[in-house]
């Protein structure tokens, strides 16, 4: 069976896979997965997502330093990205937004390092990927002060509510699910599986994190997404070709991937 699904998020860049790429790639290709937007995080995974994504034609770049590391952020580290948003393998600006779970950075530099790449995605016209925990409400106030004008906002691996949900499909933003969603206990996530409408929804891996069942604690990789649209398809109770049929349009619609 041809299959043609797009993975929305991974992180091939990150050290896990330094050892056995080809192999990595290898599996995803023969799992049906076309395409896979390969995040940058810092300054660092960032350039290797572009070089990356020369090596490897099933791979796109999006670059971005990640609200984790926002503390690190400096002029050079704005200079660099800027000019790495600009490649023609670049689809995207990403991982941004909030982390209030962790705090690993202050969050008045969090709260400046996104909105720097909110304008950097306005200047060049390029879909935002927002990481958000447990940050919902900041992150809606800032996308909607700066988010004006941007060509398209992904909410990568929702974590909110279906009210959550709700505002940002308002604002006409993407919803993409990950392997919670097949989770035991992750009835929330499954909820919004069932709901957001088709045409606004995105799967993912967040590979190496995030693995989904039955390879829980493993390491994860693009292959897996298969096992997020098969739970996303349960969670509706339609088809499998159906999620990939409209996960996929939408992806190369907002990455421009044609
Ligand atoms: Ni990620």
């Amino acid at each position: 069976m041809t299959r043609d699904i797009i993975d929305s998020h991974a992180h091939l860049n990150d050290p896990a896979f330094s050892r056995d790429l080809p192999e990595v790639i290898a599996r995803l290709q023969e799992a049906g997965v076309s395409a896979v937007i390969n995040v940058g995080y810092d300054v660092r995974s960032s350039r290797e997502a572009v070089a990356q994504a020369y090596n490897w034609p099933v791979l796109r770049a999006a670059v971005a330093v990640h609200p984790h590391e926002a503390a690190t952020f400096n002029e050079e580290s704005a200079r660099v990205i800027r000019s790495l948003a600009l490649d023609r393998r670049v689809v995207a600006i990403g991982e941004t937004g909030l982390d209030y779970y962790r705090n690993l950075s202050p969050r008045r530099q969090q709260e400046e390092v996104f909105r720097w790449h909110l304008r950097l995605a306005k200047q060049l016209n390029l879909p935002v990927i927002i990481h958000d925990r447990d940050a919902h409400q900041d992150v809606l106030r800032i996308l909607r002060e700066e988010g004006r004008a941007l060509r398209g906002v992904v909410m990568h691996c929702f974590s909110g509510s279906w009210e959550m949900a709700r505002q940002c499909l308002d604002m006409g933003f993407y919803i993409s699910l990950a392997g919670p969603v097949t989770f035991k206990n992750a009835v929330k996530v499954r909820e919004i599986a069932a709901r957001v409408p088709l045409d606004r929804l995105l799967v993912e891996t967040d590979a190496p994190y995030l693995t989904p069942e039955p390879y829980r604690g493993q390491r994860n990789e693009p292959a897996n997404v298969c096992l997020v649209v098969e739970g996303v398809a349960a969670a509706r109770g339609v088809a499998v070709e159906e999620i990939i049929e409209a996960t996929s349009n939408n992806a190369r619609q907002l990455f421009r991937l044609d």
